[in-house]
């Protein structure tokens, strides 16, 4: 790994990410931010990341030495790099929902947050904050996300924690630096390909079948016939409909 990190530790913050975005004013050094609990967690689409003791919530602030237009190829490659993690250090099979959730049993059990440093100039990100939020050993979960949310287990074991952390940094800039073999992985892990989805555009709830996921990271749904592509900034898909 060419991304040596330096390491930041929190008991409790506001969110990783926005620490991290802070830091990447000022600094060209590669960091990762670690905190047991975050008061001001954030998901996407302005939505908050319930935070509380028991989870992992981190942030690795990176500066590419290659071009990233995207964020979204950041985040299908930590989506792999965090099911692979999983696999290896608990033994645990997951499955990811386009385009940044990971699912356990049908609940969601981590999601990711790529956000970054846009220079316009040359149309790519100076600085990515990739910022991973996992339900480790969280048990309470409020009653709005009781039934959508899990924990990969229920009881706190020594060692896990930092195990996963360190797989996961390994992984991602492993996928990141050699690119081999993520895509498909990515899609053999889809939780929505084969299913058919609802989503809401421009105020209109539609239903559609998700047939494949594009190399830029679209969601490619048939409507009546129609092949159209998704992005994922745009549309919302609803959780109820991926069990059909
Ligand atoms: C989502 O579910 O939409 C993405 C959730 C991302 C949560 C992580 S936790 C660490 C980092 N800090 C944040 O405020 N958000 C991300």
């Amino acid at each position: 790994m060419t991304y040596k990190l330096k390491k930041i530790c929190f008991d409790e913050i506001s969110s990783t990410n926005e620490y991290a975005k802070e830091l990447a004013r000022n600094t060209k050094e590669n960091i990762l931010i670690v905190a047991n609990k975050q008061t001001a967690g954030r998901g996407r689409l302005g939505r908050t990341f319930y935070s509380p003791f028991g989870g992992i919530y981190m942030s690795v602030l990176f500066h590419p030495d290659r071009a990233v237009e995207k964020a979204t190829d950041i985040t299908v490659m930590a989506s792999v790099a965090m099911v692979r993690t999983i696999s290896s250090v608990l033994g645990i099979e997951t499955q990811i929902k386009w385009v940044n959730d990971i699912y356990l049993n049908g609940k969601k059990v981590c999601g990711i947050l790529t956000e970054g440093i846009f220079n316009s100039d040359n149309n790519s990100f100076d600085s990515v904050v990739l910022g991973v939020g996992l339900n480790l050993f969280t048990n309470d979960f409020p009653e709005d996300i009781k039934d959508i949310a899990t924990s990969l287990s229920d009881k706190e074991k020594k060692g896990v924690k930092e195990a996963l952390i360190d797989k996961f940094t390994q992984e991602f800039f492993d996928i990141f630096e050699n690119k081999k073999e993520y895509f498909f992985e990515y899609k053999s892990r889809s939780l929505i390909l084969g299913k058919t989805v609802e989503y809401l555009k421009d105020n209109t709830l539609h239903t559609a079948n998700a047939v494949d996921i594009s190399e830029s990271g679209e969601l490619i749904v048939i409507e009546n016939g129609k092949k159209i592509l998704l992005n994922s900034g745009e549309i919302k898909i609803s959780a109820s409909s991926l069990f059909r």
